[in-house]
């Protein structure tokens, strides 16, 4: 028997190393629980994985994908009985284990979340990996006691996946949120979709500044890294907590101890992939509570396997808007 799936083998050897194909089913590993997927999404570390642009696959060949929405349709397990919905989002699947963008995948136990009842599938697809980092940060904001009461709270490529879900999710619980983007034309869909309050442009944040500034905020999420992150330290109120998600300005950050040592500043760094199993129940069901009143604002598209070579380019040229969810059956 065969699966559809992308199939990612060695491009050291393999020129043509990304393609649609039908694999074999004893090809998954035997891991105790078997879903048939019924969404995936495609990230930019997917993009990335599939065009070979950076190291994220571990071993070949493989099956990409690091987010996967199924339902088990075999089971060792008595926690996961068949017919069960679930989220799988890091763990290594898509870079060490066989991924999401197939329409079968095999998982450990521990690596599955039920989707709460408030979560279609769709949705669970739609906040994939960008969505539970965001989630993942306000927390954190929660746990340092940063309250909408504090005062507002600066968001770093407010118009990307982690970046949009932050914002979405901050003024959905009553925080007064500052936007930082790049993207002029971002400001309907920062504002009036997302509810942020105002919006900064990225250029006053983007260089090297002074290390301790006049405090702008009670804290921040940035999802950018290097001078961006610098600046956001320097300017968060005294007992303010900035939380580092990414790096898509850079992985280096020159900053001082200043923050630290005159304004209490605590710097709070968020792995999602790897992230302990009662943090990602706490952030689905803090999407539940959400969902139980709203509906998600994010823009996305649906696409079908055959289409995610293509939409990887297009990810990879900065082409996309929203969140791409892939529809593997
Ligand atoms: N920690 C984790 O577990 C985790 C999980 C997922 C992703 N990440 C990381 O988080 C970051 C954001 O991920 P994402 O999925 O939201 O990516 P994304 O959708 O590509 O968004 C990144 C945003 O950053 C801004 N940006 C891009 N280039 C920039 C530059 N040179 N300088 C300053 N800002 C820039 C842009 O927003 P504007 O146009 O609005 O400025 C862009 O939309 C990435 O670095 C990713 O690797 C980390």
């Amino acid at each position: 028997m065969t699966f559809n799936a992308l199939w990612l083998t060695d491009p050291k050897i393999d020129k043509n190393s990304a393609t649609l194909s039908a694999v074999d089913e004893t090809t998954l590993a035997h891991l105790p629980v078997t879903l048939r997927v019924l969404y995936s999404s495609l990230n930019y570390k997917d993009a990335l994985a599939l065009r070979a642009k950076a190291p994220v696959i571990r071993q070949f060949p493989l099956i990409p994908g690091i987010d996967m929405i199924g339902e088990v349709i075999a089971s060792e397990s008595t926690q996961w009985p068949i017919g069960k919905l679930a989220v799988v989002t890091g763990w290594g699947i898509g870079e060490q284990y066989h991924g999401g963008l197939a329409e079968k995948f095999s998982a450990k136990a521990e690596w599955l979340t039920a989707l709460p009842e408030e979560i279609s599938a769709l949705n669970a697809a739609l906040i994939g990996t960008a969505g539970l980092t965001a989630m993942l940060a306000v927390l954190q904001l929660d746990q340092q006691g940063i309250t909408p009461e504090r005062g507002p709270i600066a968001v770093s490529g407010a118009s990307g996946g982690v970046g949009s879900f932050s914002t979405w999710i901050l003024a959905q619980l009553g925080y007064e949120v500052i936007a930082i983007s790049g993207d002029r034309h971002a400001e309907e869909y920062l504002i009036k979709t997302l509810g942020a309050r105002s919006i900064l442009p990225r250029s006053e944040l983007s260089e090297s500044g002074k290390k301790l500034q006049a405090e702008r905020w009670a804290g921040a999420i940035d999802c950018v890294g290097s001078h961006t992150l610098a600046n956001l330290l320097a300017a968060t109120q005294r007992n303010g907590t900035v939380v580092a998600c990414g790096m898509a300005q850079g992985l280096e950050l020159t900053t001082s101890v200043a923050p630290f040592i005159l304004r209490s500043i605590r710097l709070v760094g968020v792995d999602s992939v790897y992230c302990e199993v009662a943090q990602r129940h706490a952030a689905w069901q803090r999407f539940a509570a959400l969902l139980s009143r709203s509906s998600l604002p994010i823009p996305y598209q649906t696409i079908k396997l055959d289409q995610v070579m293509e939409f990887a380019d297009r990810l990879l040229e900065g082409n996309v808007r929203g969140r791409i969810v892939v529809q593997t059956t």
